[in-house]
Order: C-alpha cells, then sequence, then structure tokens
C-alpha cells in the first residue's frame, strides 16, 4: 500500500511553497493567492494533527503492526471528529477563492497559475474523496478499541 500520508505531506510542502511565490509576484492575482496562503497554512497545521497521522495509523495496520493503545492516534481521532465540519468549510472556501482566480485568468491566461489552481483542487478533490474517509474510519476504529479495552478493564 502506498503511504498516503508522506505523499500527502510532499504535496502540502509543494503547494505551500508555489502558493507563497504566486502570492508575492506581480501577476494581477496576487491577493487572492495571499488569501489562499493564509487560509492553506492554517488549514494544514488541523491536517498535519489529523489526518497526517490517522494516514500512520491505516498504514501501520495494513503493513500488519499490531499498535497497542496510542495517545497520539487518540487525540488524532478526537481532533478530527471535532475539526471535521470546520475543515471541509475550509476547503470550499479554498474552492471559491480557486474560483474567483479562474476568473481573472479568462482575462489575463496564465499557464503556470492555471496549472496551481489545478494541483490545488485536485488536492482538495483527493483528500474530500479518499484521505478525510480513510481518516475518519481510522479515528472510528482506534475510539471504538479505546471503549472497548475501557469495557474490559471495568
Ligand atoms: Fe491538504
Ligand atoms: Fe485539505
Amino acid at each position: 500500500m502506498v503511504h498516503q500520508s508522506s505523499i500527502l505531506d510532499k504535496e502540502h510542502a509543494e503547494l505551500l511553497e508555489q502558493l507563497e511565490d504566486a502570492s508575492l509576484k506581480n501577476n494581477g492575482v496576487s491577493e487572492l493567492f495571499k488569501e489562499m496562503h493564509s487560509k492553506f497554512l492554517v488549514h494544514l497545521a488541523k491536517e498535519n494533527e489529523t489526518i497526517l497521522p490517522l494516514l500512520s495509523y491505516v498504514k501501520a495496520v495494513s503493513d500488519g503492526k499490531v499498535i497497542g493503545e496510542d495517545q497520539n492516534y487518540i487525540n488524532a481521532g478526537e481532533k478530527f471528529r471535532k475539526d471535521y465540519d470546520k475543515m471541509v468549510s475550509e476547503h470550499r472556501k479554498m474552492r471559491d477563492l480557486i474560483g474567483k482566480v479562474e476568473e481573472k485568468l479568462k482575462v489575463h491566461p496564465n499557464a503556470q497559475l492555471s496549472r496551481l489552481v489545478g494541483f490545488l483542487l485536485e488536492h482538495i478533490e483527493l483528500e474530500e474523496e479518499f484521505l478525510y474517509p480513510s481518516a475518519r474510519m481510522a479515528a472510528k476504529t482506534i475510539r471504538l478499541e479505546h471503549e472497548l479495552k475501557g469495557m474490559a478493564v471495568r
């Protein structure tokens, strides 16, 4: 199984760098990229604490590793449950910004910037269609195991 968390990590680093670049250039849409970059930073911090560890958990399980009670995974799962709606709405806001950039690029085409917003959109889609559901499932499993363990101790 491909290690999703490391792919995600790499994509985040690339996106962050490119968004920052685009926000610093005099390209007519730098203000929009500035906003996207700062939203992305806030959003990224949440993903680093939630889906990244949860996807590492999925990887460890699929590699057949025995995972005992691990507070880091429990915390990641609980934080993801708490932040999920907010994180999805941050994606929605980024999609709105992407739409605004695309409108401007229709008037002043820029292949590099079009590629960048396309990359960001694909990233969001990959997360929502595949990675967020995997992380959500992992969070449920972790919580269930934690609860079952608590019952066994009682
Ligand atoms: Fe992301
Ligand atoms: Fe995201």
